[in-house]
């Protein structure tokens, strides 16, 4: 086991009715001016922002309230929230909904600890953050595990890029999970969500180094519990406890526990995507799942023993029964038995309504196209990314071809 560090220092509340807490949180937390920050439509229709309202009011604090985040939050947004909160003197960011709300709280609240300096700087990786305002989360889809993680994500409109940046000084101080605020979701978004949570921990799982029987115990039991609930949530949407299953997952998949000792996450599938986002805008998750089977197929020889035990033990897969179902004279050699495990994962993401190319993403790139987001992917990972595999630009061309 390599050494690691695991830090996750936000407050969970989860459960029904949870919301109500919000007031005594943010007070808890330090904050007396809030900037209420939400997406597009779902969390006023749902009555939500008013009762996160209702609830900072019963708490006595001033709170001014800044929505139209959109799914790949935007900069101009980022910008225009920066403006509002110091007007208002704000002093602690409430994010109400997903991963593109929370990262946008999460870059102002970057912003505002340095307000002369321009925060995309940090996700142009041309300085480093000193410090952030404090923020509190209120998670309406389970997916980006933002509300635990150090990571945000922002796409420059102007200029199609999407970027991240990763710090511990951004994590939140508390997150809100009632998985009750997801039963309004449409299926895709669910079932992307469902997606993005596998990948955050298959990303810890295929690693070149390490070797660490608990971690990936707790990696694998995570997995399996993401596919089985995911099902039933494609099924019936109004499963309440599906539903509290997938929100805990989303959060324990990005906090960094299904990574404790692997030497190094690989997250090239991610770092591929967000090329996808930013120039199609695509569903992130939808995304991976269109470029996940052409990057593992891609990689697959050289971390070969990862993606036997990935077959084996996530995808049920036996090496004396064949894709037939009949069984098998002499066992299937690893290279099958890791292929079959890619198949498998496939299917999966078939049985959810979710896309396992880019054509089915619904996306065509041209050759400019690929071209560009190849580029796009060496500018952002320094022209190397990934531990499976360490992928340069020749790869990542390959694998956005394979995955046409
Ligand atoms: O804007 P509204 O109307 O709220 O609609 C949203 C949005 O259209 C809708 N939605 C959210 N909660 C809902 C709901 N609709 C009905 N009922 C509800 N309860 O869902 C749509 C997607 O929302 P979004 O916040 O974009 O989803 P998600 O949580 O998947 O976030 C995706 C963003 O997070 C980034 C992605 O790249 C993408 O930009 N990521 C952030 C990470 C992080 N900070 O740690 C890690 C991830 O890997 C990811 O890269
Ligand atoms: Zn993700």
């Amino acid at each position: 086991m390599n050494n690691f560090n695991f830090y996750t220092p936000t407050k969970i509340v989860f459960g029904k009715g949870t919301v109500s807490q919000a007031g005594n949180l943010v007070k808890q937390f330090g904050g007396t001016r809030v900037l209420i920050h939400y997406g597009g439509e779902s969390a006023i229709k749902s009555g939500l922002i008013d009762d996160v309202k209702k609830s900072l009011d019963e708490a006595g604090l001033f709170h001014v309230e800044l929505g139209g985040v959109v799914p790949n939050p935007h900069l101009s947004k980022v910008y225009e929230g920066i403006e509002l909160a110091k007007e208002n003197g704000v002093d602690f960011l409430l994010p109400v909904g997903g991963g593109s709300v929370i990262d946008s709280a999460k870059a102002i609240a970057y912003a505002l600890y340095e307000p002369d300096e321009d925060v995309w700087d940090l996700y142009d990786h041309t300085r480093q953050s000193k410090g952030s305002f404090p923020l509190g989360a209120i998670v309406t889809i389970a997916a980006a595990g933002s509300e635990m993680s150090d990571s945000s994500v922002i796409t420059n409109e102007k200029t199609g890029e999407k970027r991240g940046y990763n710090s511990d000084i951004c994590r939140p101080k508390f997150a809100i999970m009632d998985p009750e605020l997801t039963l309004t979701l449409p299926d895709y978004q669910t079932m992307s969500g469902c997606v993005d949570i596998m990948m955050h921990t298959m990303e810890r799982y295929f690693t070149g180094n390490g070797n660490m029987e608990l971690t990936d115990a707790i990696a694998e039991g995570l997995m399996k519990t993401v596919m089985k609930f995911a099902k039933i949530l494609h099924a019936n949407p109004t499963d309440y406890e599906a539903r509290a299953e997938m929100m805990w997952a989303n959060s324990l998949s990005h906090n960094g526990l299904t990574g404790c000792g692997n030497g190094g996450n690989d997250f090239a599938s991610h770092r591929l995507e967000h090329e996808m986002g930013g120039m199609f805008d695509v569903t992130h998750g939808a995304g991976l799942a269109a470029i996940w089977p052409s990057w593992a197929r891609y990689v697959m020889k050289n971390n070969l023993h990862r993606f036997v035990k990935f077959a084996k033990n996530v995808m049920d897969v036996n090496p004396m029964i064949g894709a037939d179902g009949s069984e098998l004279d002499a066992p299937m050699s690893d290279e099958e038995i890791a292929l079959m495990g890619i198949s498998r994962v496939e299917e999966f993401y078939h049985s959810i309504a979710m896309p396992i190319n880019m054509r089915e993403l619904g996306i065509e790139p041209t050759e400019e196209q690929i071209l560009e987001m190849t580029d796009g992917c060496v500018r952002a990972t320094g022209g190397k990314v990934g531990s499976a595999k360490v992928l340069e630009r020749a790869d990542m061309e390959a694998i956005y071809r394979m995955a046409l």
